[in-house]
């Protein structure tokens, strides 16, 4: 009789917040885990748990995602661990505020960690995935994603990419088992709003989501075979028309002539 073959998820940001959470899914159903952030404490303190618990196999990864060598450092984990079968690009961070009042350098780090690593993370499990023609990739987004907050500009675009990008690749995959999926949850009670000028306290209660009823239905939303889950949008319709608008527009564009309105 053969064993059961290993099945891992690889969970970026999984130090706290939504990853923390999510990371105990795949645990609970007996998958193990690469937990990766840069606080070791937190990840160590979570490996542990996870492991008296479910009695499951956990790697802790400390990288910085904003730099090259921890990308390139997590990258190179799918090439050489073929039991990855899940990746949550989930590590991500925020800059509220008005775009000419951030740093520079925090505008880099809010691209580089929200845009690159999770594009580079997504293209180094792919291989392995489209090899094995299995395996499922959760980008989690936002639903500033389809509309722009002027107090987040920066992290809205880099949200809009990673709905994109999502959307990109389902169509390149669309004949594969390889399965991706964009979550775009709205407010989340998580340590992202702690030191901005957006603090949880002066959000209304009930707009915010508690961050395991979230982690409770973004899975949910891929067992349902949704390619993009809006956890807290109840009238999934607005989603279809707004694709389908896109979809129209996009159509609309294919002309190769200037709209008569301009004259030309
Ligand atoms: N909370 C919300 O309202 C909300 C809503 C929509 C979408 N989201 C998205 O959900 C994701 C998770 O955010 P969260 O709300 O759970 O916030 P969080 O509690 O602040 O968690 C962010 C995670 O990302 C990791 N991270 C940040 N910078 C990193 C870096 N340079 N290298 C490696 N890891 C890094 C953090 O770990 P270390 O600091 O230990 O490195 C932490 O584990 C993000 O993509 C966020 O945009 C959040």
């Amino acid at each position: 009789m053969s064993a059961t073959p290993r099945s891992t998820a690889l969970v970026t940001g999984a130090s706290s917040g939504i990853g923390a959470s999510y990371a105990k899914r795949p645990a609970a159903r007996g998958h193990d885990l690469i937990l990766v952030a840069r606080r070791a404490d937190r990840l160590e303190k979570l490996a542990s748990e996870l492991t008296s618990a479910f009695g499951v196999t956990v790697r802790t990864v400390i990288a910085d995602l904003s730099s090259d060598a921890g990308v390139a450092q997590v990258a190179d984990i799918p090439a050489s661990d073929n039991s990855i079968d899940m990746l949550v690009n989930n590590a991500g961070v925020s800059c509220l505020g008005a775009t000419m009042d951030i740093a520079p350098e925090a505008i880099d780090t809010l691209l580089a960690v929200n845009i690159i690593a999770l594009t580079r993370l997504s293209c180094a499990a792919l291989g392995g995935f489209l090899a094995r023609n299995r395996g499922t990739i959760v980008n989690i987004g936002s639903v500033p994603a389809f509309k722009a907050l002027p107090s987040a500009s920066v992290y809205s675009g880099t949200k809009a990419y990673v709905l994109l990008y999502t959307r990109g690749l389902q169509a390149e995959l669309k004949d594969s088992a390889v399965r991706v999926q964009a979550v775009l949850p709205a407010g989340v009670a998580t340590e992202i709003y702690d030191g901005t000028i957006l603090p949880l306290d002066q959000i209304p209660a009930e707009l915010v989501m508690d961050v395991d009823a979230l982690v409770d239905a973004a899975p949910a939303g891929l067992d349902r075979g949704e390619d993009v889950t809006l956890p807290s949008v109840s009238d999934l319709d607005l989603w279809t028309r707004f694709d389908d608008a896109q979809e129209a527009l996009f159509a609309a564009s294919q002309t190769g002539t200037p709209a008569p309105r301009y004259g030309v």
